[in-house]
């Protein structure tokens, strides 16, 4: 809940007419941890997703994401080991790959140390992970490199809705263009690309989503080529920032309040995917373009301020 609403759980029932069965529990507290898997005995698998993502947050203050992300990731492992739960899917990111000396990049690419905090404790995860791995031969693991995951699902009902300012491009270019934000800063237009703005690999949430139930069920069938397996989740398209801002002005058609201002420390010049690996092994590709991603995330943000304007008329 740092970082998300229960009302999500009724709204994933609206959309799929079940409601998942929810247990608010810190990760990072061993006793509790434990609490979910004794209690829940017919767990099959464990999709680790929970952890702080914010790339600038995280160069201001590590031993906030070391702590957090890794106490989880570790009392997660430690679980499901003393209870035999032997599939894992882990929420990765291509921030593992630090600032890529050749682009696309493939899951080969040798990863480097992370500018940040939060992509060093991604790359820390992942080893965790290969030793836990290869010192249990019944278990197996799939680690999902996330690029930048976007939009909304398509009903407007759920979608990313930050605490506080949001340190992401999308639900600030979203909530300027609500009238939420005055105006959206560019972190710098002195890179080395196209425009001088920096450029990442945008993935639609939902195909995002898609790549975890295949995968899931991949490990679920024993289907997978070996006992730990990485893919990059993009689509395989970079676009800068003033791209973005561009296609989001077609979308809206009008202007977008934005300035140019100095580069966020943390970030790099490009990030976009090689997705071959995922096409030929989960038979995965993103299916949504840009355009789609900005349509579901701005159909979300209306929706969200009307709620509240809702609640408070
Ligand atoms: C994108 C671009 C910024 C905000 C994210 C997640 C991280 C990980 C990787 C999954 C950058 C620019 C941003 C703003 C801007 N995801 N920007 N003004 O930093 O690539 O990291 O993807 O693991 O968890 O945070 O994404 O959306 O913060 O930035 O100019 O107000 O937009 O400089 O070039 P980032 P982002």
């Amino acid at each position: 809940m740092s970082n998300s609403k229960k009302e999500v759980l009724d709204r994933i029932k609206t959309i799929t007419g079940v409601k998942p069965k929810f247990l608010e529990v810190d990760l990072k507290d061993s006793l509790l941890c434990d609490v979910v898997f004794r209690e829940n005995k017919d767990i099959d698998a464990v999709i680790h997703f929970a952890a702080h993502k914010a790339v600038s947050e995280s160069v201001e203050k590590p031993l906030k994401y070391y702590q957090n992300n890794l106490y989880a990731l570790i009392n997660t492992l430690v679980s499901m080991e003393q209870y035999g739960i032997n599939n894992l899917i882990f929420s990765s990111s291509a921030t593992v790959y630090g600032n890529p000396k050749t682009l696309p990049i493939t899951e080969r690419t040798e990863t480097q140390r992370p500018f940040s905090s939060y992509g060093n404790t991604k790359k820390i995860a992942e080893e965790i992970i290969e030793d836990v791995i290869n010192a249990n031969s019944e278990a197996s693991a799939i680690s999902l490199r996330y690029f930048n995951p976007i939009g909304a699902h398509e009903s407007g009902l759920i979608g990313e809705l930050p605490s506080g300012i949001p340190n992401n491009l999308m639900p600030y270019i979203t909530q300027t263009a609500a009238g939420v934000r005055d105006k959206l800063m560019v972190f710098g237009n002195d890179y080395p690309t196209k425009d001088g703005t920096a450029i990442r690999d945008y993935i639609h949430v939902v195909d995002l989503a898609h790549a975890h139930v295949i995968s899931l069920k991949r490990l679920l069938d024993k289907k997978q080529g070996n006992s730990f397996e990485i893919f990059n989740l993009g689509t395989g398209k970079g676009y800068s920032v003033l791209e973005v801002i561009a296609a989001f002005e077609s979308v809206i058609e009008r202007p977008l309040n934005y300035e140019i201002t100095n580069r966020r420390s943390g970030d790099v010049p490009q990030l976009f995917a090689d997705i071959s690996l995922a096409k030929d092994k989960l038979g995965w590709k993103a299916k949504h373009d840009l355009l789609n991603m900005i349509d579901s995330a701005w159909k979300w943000e209306q929706n969200i301020r009307e709620e509240q304007n809702q609640v408070k008329n």
